[in-house]
């Protein structure tokens, strides 16, 4: 039987260190929760860095691996300076912040790549040792650019796949990274290369035609003896599984006492990895220039903003948090009465339960990434929606804004505009908050993770690597 091959830095759960020692998670960000829906162990196998594995006691480390590979996972275990050079400082330092055009984060000093290639090969060695004639090699994200060339040098038959989570900038922007035609040919060893948007494949399009200096586009280009396909597959999410908790009564009891503790008052929710891209000092002070403007009573309105933790190692990212926390309290600090402080900010993960109560409990829901490859919580929010209400503001820089067109889109960089949108939404009439929220919903059923994966993945089985070749050789096909 052939198999999925699923290849992500992040594996479906993560070992994290913690005072009592190491524990097992769910691993955050929308890659690990999107693909959980489509790997079925058995029939799918998912290579990946298991996380922060503690050295010494070997009997403890074996038995922590033991429990990933029940996940149906093959752990790719890194060494710390490892993780310092492929995750921390080529991945988050260099390739997050340009995908994402933001120039402004790159450090000065940024050192690595040696170490990022080291680690792409073994992640390539990785599906080596587990490939079998057939299968389908799907390798994800931008952690993993180097890896379908050197899985191709390895299995020249392969069907490989390659999906990018986040954004692919204009050629001008990825032009920036030094290696940028090393990473080009890395992508360029899969078979089918897919992205969130036709816009971003079309920036890849450009990027590839003029660095590699390639004829086609949209058309399949022609590589090193094969055909390379690219093209928009935006991903989903399990909708039925949101579906699900958004009807079962513990989560609708816990948005009703949600509703009650905070005084019957307006809420309007966040819920975001705390990263750069999110947006969420520019949301916050919208917020504040929404109360400044008397656009909404901060007497009768409370934020609640929820800032899983990220990349903590990351200077950026403690940079951001820095900034979140002095910009909430000063607006606390502003706008608080005796029994009500407008902005509630939780720096931590939550339970899916406890998420999909907040989505529930929602009057508008607030997505205003400054870029986004797609944003899974926006589609989560209307999954979850069983009762047809709530109003999505969404950036129109998120990947969902090409498909999520009933949302109230909005610039996340016009505070103005934002604040004004908010306050629109909180007044919006209960008929138009229905009409908008039904579209949004049958948008969101019909293109989810199952959907996505479907796609991408017959369009891959289409291509025309050798492997039927192989398997007829084998006398198996
Ligand atoms: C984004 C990326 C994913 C990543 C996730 C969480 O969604 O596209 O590849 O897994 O963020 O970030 P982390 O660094 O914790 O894996």
């Amino acid at each position: 039987m052939s198999r999925l091959i699923i290849v992500a830095n992040r594996l479906p759960v993560t070992v994290r260190a913690g005072e009592a020692g190491p524990r097992i998670e769910y691993s955050p960000g929308g890659l690990a929760v999107g693909l959980r829906g489509v790997h079925r162990p058995g029939e799918s196998v998912w290579i990946g860095w298991p996380g922060e594995i503690p050295e010494g006691d070997a009997n403890a480390r074996a038995k922590l691996m033991n429990e990933i590979r029940g996940f149906g996972c093959k752990p790719v275990t890194l060494t710390a300076d490892q993780v310092h050079d492929f995750y921390e400082t080529v991945a988050n330092e260099l390739l997050w912040p340009v995908l994402h055009s933001r120039l402004d984060k790159i450090p000065l000093r940024l050192k690595g790549w040696e170490g990022f290639r080291e680690v792409s090969a073994l992640f390539a060695r990785a599906v080596v040792e587990t490939y079998r004639p057939g299968d389908l090699v799907w390798v994800h994200d931008y952690h993993l650019a180097l890896v379908p060339q050197m899985v191709r040098e390895l299995l020249p038959n392969a069907r490989i796949g390659f999906f990018l989570h986040v954004p692919f900038p204009p050629e001008e922007v990825f032009r920036c990274i030094a290696e940028r035609e090393e990473l080009v040919t890395g992508l360029m060893g899969a078979d089918l290369i897919g992205f969130h948007t036709p816009g971003y494949a079309a920036n890849f399009q450009a990027t590839a035609r003029s660095l590699l200096r390639l004829e086609g586009g949209s058309a399949p280009f022609a590589w090193q003896g094969r055909r390379v396909r690219t093209g928009a597959f935006p991903m989903g999410v399990d909708t039925a599984v949101w579906t699900q908790r958004g009807a079962a009564a513990e989560v609708r009891e816990m948005a009703a006492t949600l509703h009650a503790t905070n005084g019957c008052r307006r809420l309007v929710v966040g819920i975001d990895r705390l990263d750069y891209t999110k947006g969420i000092p520019r949301r916050l002070l919208a917020i504040e220039e929404m109360f400044e403007r008397g656009l909404a009573d901060p007497g009768e309105t409370r934020m609640i903003q929820v800032s899983v933790p990220s990349r903590e190692a990351v200077d950026a990212y403690q940079e951001i948090r820095r900034v979140t926390d002095e910009l909430t309290g000063r607006i606390n600090g502003l706008y608080s009465t005796v029994d009500n402080v407008p902005i509630h900010s939780l720096y931590r993960s939550l339970a899916a339960d406890e998420v999909a109560s907040l989505y529930l409990a929602a009057d508008v829901m607030l997505v205003t990434p400054l870029r986004d490859g797609m944003n899974l919580v926006a589609k989560e929010f209307v999954a979850t929606r069983v009762d047809g209400d709530g109003v999505l503001v969404l950036s129109e820089f998120a990947g969902a804004a090409a498909e999520l067109r009933e949302a109230l889109l909005v610039n996340p960089y016009s505070t103005a505009d934002v604040a004004a949108t908010v306050a629109r939404a909180l007044a919006m009439p209960v008929h138009e908050r229905r009409w908008r929220m039904e579209r949004l919903r049958m948008r969101v059923g019909a293109n989810d993770v199952k959907h996505w994966a479907d796609s991408f993945l017959s369009e891959l089985a289409r291509a025309e690597a050798g492997y039927q070749q192989e398997v007829a050789a084998l006398g198996t096909g």
